[in-house]
């Protein structure tokens, strides 16, 4: 069956001027895969199809990269995709309870979307802010820190959570 993955054509550009900028193109993988999920909001199979086309490598080498890092998402996520740090510092302050609580609270076990695609929830290892443990990381760019269950849950229904 014809693969239906594509990849806009700024994308493509993007992805190919990525190539000129590098020695090797092993140094285009990680730029290449945060374009792809900008454009798709993860990375199915078939784009690690493309970018080995493209990028003139084997697949294995691009999955290595892709399956390495966490913030790369290897399945669908939500519209909020919540990463909640779980590691030391706010593990000791509260981070798998903050976990736990908006698990419940979206009705999903860690790892899964809600039933409306809304929401996916994750637990991550240290995303640099420990000083503001617990804390948790919405989407890109967004850092919620120095939580509690009630104040997340608050500040991701500002969102529109
Ligand atoms: S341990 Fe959570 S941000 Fe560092």
């Amino acid at each position: 069956m014809a693969s239906t993955f594509s990849m806009s054509a700024e994308g493509l550009a993007f992805i190919k001027k990525e190539l000129t900028r590098y020695e090797t193109p092993y140094s285009a993988i990680i730029p290449s895969l945060f374009r792809v999920q900008a454009e798709h909001g993860w990375v199915p199979p078939e784009a690690v199809v493309l970018l080995g086309k493209t990028l003139n490598l084997p697949e294995a080498h691009i999955n290595e990269v892709l399956y390495f890092y966490t913030m790369f998402n290897t399945k669908p996520v939500g519209k909020f995709h919540i990463q909640v740090c779980t590691n030391i510092s706010c593990a000791m302050n509260g981070g798998r309870e903050l976990t736990q609580a908006l698990c419940k609270h979206y009705g999903v076990e860690v790892g899964q979307t809600s039933a409306d695609g809304k929401v996916t929830i994750n637990k991550v290892e240290c995303l640099g802010s420990c000083d503001t443990a617990p804390m948790m990381q919405v989407n890109a760019d967004s850092y919620l820190e120095n939580l509690t269950p009630e104040s997340a849950i608050k500040k991701l229904k500002e969102m529109g959570a």
